[in-house]
């Protein structure tokens, strides 16, 4: 009973685009997950204990409202069944199990990689210029850093786009190549993505949530004019190709940036007005 009565509590506090803490996904399959880690987190790395990214993206998508979101990395679906909107989805290997499209208006599937669909030219075809990414494709950091630059270029005034996994919680899943036998989460080298935009590009406004399990990073203040990633990015690639986690050293990157509540940064975000407001 006391079971049942908090998945109806939970299912009301997300109609009223409330967040859950700690990794509980709330709405429609309220339920609390197992814990999906299946590792606690090493020495030195953070553990992410704010509400679930699927969660923190349905707050994104209700504050930003888009009308084109745009997602690299489709897989089963779960990341775009939060979006209510129109869409185009990217993924060389689309599953969509835990995907329906009801009366969404309008969604566009493409079965490619994500720099074969930017090649195919279709957003600049049909004028499209997303105001929502979330960019979870390949999980190697010069992939997801092409991906932002293509992403970013193509983008609307005032666009968002989010990362995934910038927040490892052991080496393990940092490696380049997933093996399973070795860790269940693999977030691969995309932390990398994260230190070379604080570095490279201290013009856009990079927040990082606490989102369960590894992370999300919203970025703001997107320009699709700007040029300085791709005058740097053979040079950044190579610098960082053969560096991993442990040769980085996790404090050095968990010291590049503060982790924030999802809370506290979505409740800041709807205080800014939304979107428009924040780009005009
Ligand atoms: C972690 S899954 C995405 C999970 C999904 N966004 C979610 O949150 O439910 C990563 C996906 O990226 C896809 N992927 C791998 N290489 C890619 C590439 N080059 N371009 C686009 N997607 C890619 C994989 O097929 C896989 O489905």
């Amino acid at each position: 009973m006391f079971f049942v009565e908090t998945l109806q509590r939970r299912k009301r506090e997300n109609r009223q685009g409330k967040l859950l803490p700690i990794g509980h996904r709330a709405g429609a399959k309220a339920r609390v997950l197992k814990d999906p880690r299946g590792e606690t987190p090493e020495p030195g790395f953070p553990t992410v204990d704010g509400p679930h990214y699927y969660d923190v993206l349905a707050a994104l998508h209700d504050f930003v409202t888009p009308e084109w979101y745009f997602e690299i990395g489709t897989n089963r679906g779960g990341s775009l069944e939060v979006c209510p909107g129109k869409f185009i989805a990217v993924d060389p290997q689309l599953i969509l199990t835990n995907f329906s499209m009801k009366d969404r208006p309008e969604g566009h599937f493409f079965q490619i990689t994500s720099d074969g669909f930017f090649d195919l030219g279709f957003l600049e075809g049909l004028g499209i210029r997303p105001e929502l990414g979330f960019l979870d494709g390949m999980h190697r950091f010069e992939f997801l850093l092409r991906d932002f630059m293509n992403f970013e270029k193509r983008s609307a005034p005032g666009a968002i786009a989010i990362l995934h996994d910038c927040l490892p919680f052991t080496a393990a899943m940092t490696a380049r190549d997933w093996d399973p036998k070795k860790t269940r989460q693999w977030t691969g080298d995309v932390w990398k993505t994260l230190a070379i935009l604080l570095k490279h590009r201290p013009d856009l406004q990079i927040d990082v949530l606490d989102a369960y399990p590894t992370g999300l990073v919203i970025l703001r203040n997107l320009d699709a004019e700007n040029t300085t990633l791709a005058g740097c990015y053979d040079a950044v690639v190579a610098e960082f190709l053969d560096t991993d986690i442990a040769a980085f050293g996790p404090a050095t990157y968990f010291d590049m940036f503060q982790i924030q509540s999802s809370h506290a940064a979505i409740a800041a975000l709807r205080a800014t007005g939304g979107p428009a407001a924040a780009a005009a």
